[in-house]
């Protein structure tokens, strides 16, 4: 039996692939989800755009401290594991959730009559940033060191985990299970489009934008920052700026006191809405993991509002180029990616990455 932990928006995403090649072939699964993120657009929102069951248990662990967040997730997985007895622990990213479920899964001995150890899977395993201030760089090489199976998206990847001493045996790259979730959500999201919010942007006549990492907005100068940046490309471009916004930025937004003529905020999208939103946009300005790998899958030009990133093969392909925070830099870094016409090939792999891994784990 699987275990399928997830807890925040973009890991129902890419862990919905996973659990459609787990009901195709009757795999005996059960889904824990840690209550990470529960606000509707957040989290439920998810599960009714990408059709999932509901999750087994919810621990519903809610907003908490890095400390105590992780800690009320292991202490919650390691009692449903006892009562489980899963063979195999799967988790997929870099959040909270995914330390705490691999630090519990590792040292839990409960699997079958003879109390084995329980086998941790690390979907998206092997990404670096190689900045350790960032709270996933540190989530990402904990899980990797202590999971049975890492699954890397991609040869860069896989030689992260290499260089780091990871066994080669334990190393399977299987393409990243985003392709397959925008494979299998991309048709159905064209008849998706709420009244307001796509039908008034023309098709390649806006900017999209994101931004969520605690180094970003919970800073004032950076994020003000930032602010004044899309502005200024508002004002120099004349297309709109659209912002679906993050819990989180939305909160330092109120408490910064932040204002903008120039960018259009709305609230959080399903994921039907967003990837139609994200399909259409001329370019897309951005500090997400996810977000930087969706531009590149559907052949949109990405900036990317950070210093480093862990999806280098985004630049590589020439989908992607990393600003930085200084707001003259995003400006020029965003006017030079509009010259660049899309003709890049995706690296993620081939959208089969969840059956792949699925299949590895059934022999
Ligand atoms: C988390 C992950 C991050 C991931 C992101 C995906 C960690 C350390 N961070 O960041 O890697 O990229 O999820 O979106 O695991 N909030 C709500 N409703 C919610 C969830 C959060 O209002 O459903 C607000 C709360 O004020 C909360 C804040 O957002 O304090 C931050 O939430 P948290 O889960 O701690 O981190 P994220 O920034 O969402
Ligand atoms: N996303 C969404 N609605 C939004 C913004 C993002 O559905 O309003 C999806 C997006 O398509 C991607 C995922 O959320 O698959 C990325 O999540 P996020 O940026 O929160 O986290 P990260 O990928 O940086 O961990």
């Amino acid at each position: 039996m699987f275990a399928i932990i997830l807890g925040t928006r973009p890991e129902i995403i890419k862990m919905s692939p996973i659990i459609r090649s787990c009901e195709k072939d009757g795999i005996d699964y059960f889904m824990l989800h840690t209550g990470q993120h529960y606000s509707y657009e957040m989290d439920r929102v998810f599960f009714e755009d990408l059709r999932l069951p509901n999750p087994r248990y919810n621990l519903d662990v809610g907003s908490k401290s890095h400390a105590e967040q992780t800690g009320a997730i292991m202490a919650g997985i390691e009692k449903i594991l006892v009562k489980e007895k899963p063979e195999i622990v799967l988790v997929q990213g870099d959040t909270n959730t995914v330390l705490a479920g691999a630090l519990a899964a590792s040292k839990c001995y409960v699997r079958g009559a003879r109390s084995l150890p329980v086998e941790v899977g690390h979907i998206e395993a092997g990404l670096r940033s190689f900045d350790r201030t960032m709270p996933e760089e540190i989530n990402r090489v904990i899980a990797d060191h202590i999971s049975d199976y890492c699954f890397a998206p991609t040869e860069i990847a896989q030689n992260n985990l290499l260089h780091e001493g990871i066994a080669h045996k334990k190393i399977f790259v299987t393409g990243n299970t985003i392709v397959d979730a925008v494979h299998q959500n991309l048709a159905l999201s064209k008849d998706s489009k709420k009244p307001g919010i796509g039908s008034e942007l023309k098709e390649k006549g806006y900017f999209l934008v994101t931004l969520h990492r605690q180094e970003n907005v919970d800073n004032k100068e950076r994020l003000e920052g930032i602010f004044g940046a899309l502005g200024r490309i508002q004002t120099l471009t004349g297309l709109p700026i659209i912002f679906p916004v993050h819990p989180r930025t939305e909160k330092m937004i109120r408490s910064f006191r932040l204002h903008s003529e120039e960018i259009k905020m709305i609230p959080p999208q399903g994921f039907l809405e967003f990837l139609q939103l994200e399909a259409n946009a001329r370019l897309i300005l951005t500090d997400s993991g996810g977000v930087q790998e969706e531009s590149c899958i559907l052949g949109v030009p990405c900036v990317t509002i950070r210093e480093s990133t862990e999806r280098p093969e985004t630049v590589d392909v020439g989908a992607n180029r990393i600003a930085g925070v200084n707001p003259e830099n995003i400006v020029s870094t965003t006017l030079a990616m509009l010259k660049k016409s899309p003709s890049w090939i995706n690296p993620f792999g081939d959208g089969k990455a969840a059956d792949r891994i699925v299949s590895i784990l059934t022999e």
